[in-house]
C-alpha cells in the first residue's frame, strides 16, 4: 500500500461516513464516551476496532508487544487511570492472539536487545505455568496455551492496580475480560475468566483497600 492509496482511502472513508450521517464528524468532535478499554498486541494483524466491528468513539485502545500489563509502565498506567477514572469504562479487555511473535520469543531463550526486559514478565508467565506448558508436546498448541495463560496473568495484573480496585469498591465496574483473537480463523474467543472470583482468591495479597468490603 503506497502513501497515495492511504490518503485516497481516507477521503473515501470520510465520504462514506458523511453519506451515512452528515453530522458524523461533528458529533465525534464533541468528545468520547467509550465503554471499553482494549489492551492488545501491537501485531499488525490484530486490529482492535476492525475485529470488533467497532466505530470511532467506541473503544479506548492501548497496544504493546504481547499485550502486557506491567506495573512500572508509565504509558499503561496513564491509560488505565484515564480510562477508569475519567472515561469510566465499563469493561477492560485484554486481547491476546495466536501466532504472537512475542510469545514465541519468550519461549525461546535468546538475546533480543530491548525486548529482553520487555518480555521478561512473559518469560515469568512461562515459569509460573511451566509444568502445564512443558507437558504439551505439540509446539503450536504449547504456544497457543501460553497466549491464553498470558492473557489470564495480564488480567490478574489489572486487578492489582489501585485505580481499578477503587472503582470496584465504589461502582462495581469495570468488568475485566480475557480474549484471544485467532489469526488463523479470524474468530474472537472469550476465555470466560471470572476475575471477581480471582480477586477474592488473591485478595489477602493484593487488596490495596482492605478497609472496604467486596
Ligand atoms: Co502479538
Amino acid at each position: 500500500m503506497d502513501f497515495n492509496t492511504i490518503f485516497r482511502n481516507n477521503q473515501e472513508w470520510v465520504a462514506s461516513k458523511l453519506a451515512a450521517d452528515p453530522d458524523f464528524f461533528k458529533s465525534l468532535a464533541l468528545g468520547q464516551t467509550p465503554e471499553y478499554l482494549y489492551i492488545g498486541c501491537s501485531d499488525s494483524r490484530v486490529t482492535a476496532e476492525e475485529l470488533m466491528g467497532a466505530q470511532p468513539g467506541e473503544v479506548f485502545v492501548h497496544r504493546n508487544v504481547a499485550n502486557l500489563v506491567i506495573s512500572t509502565d508509565n504509558n499503561l498506567n496513564a491509560v488505565m487511570q484515564y480510562a477508569v477514572n475519567e472515561l469510566k469504562v465499563k469493561h477492560i479487555i485484554v486481547c491476546g492472539h495466536y501466532e504472537c511473535g512475542g510469545v514465541k520469543a519468550a519461549m525461546n531463550p535468546r538475546d533480543l536487545g530491548q525486548l529482553n526486559s520487555w518480555l521478561q514478565s512473559l518469560r515469568d508467565v512461562y515459569r509460573f505455568h511451566r509444568e502445564e506448558l512443558d507437558a504439551i508436546d505439540d509446539e503450536v498448541l504449547r504456544y497457543d496455551r501460553l497466549v491464553e495463560l498470558n492473557v489470564q496473568e495480564q488480567c490478574i495484573n489489572i486487578i492489582k492496580i489501585d485505580h481499578v480496585q477503587r472503582a470496584w469498591y465504589t461502582s462495581g465496574f469495570p468488568h475485566i475480560h480475557g480474549w484471544v483473537f485467532d489469526v488463523r480463523t479470524g474468530r474472537l474467543k472469550d476465555l470466560g475468566l471470572d476475575m471477581k472470583k480471582v480477586f477474592r482468591d488473591v485478595k489477602s495479597i493484593y487488596d490495596l483497600m482492605p478497609l472496604h468490603g467486596l
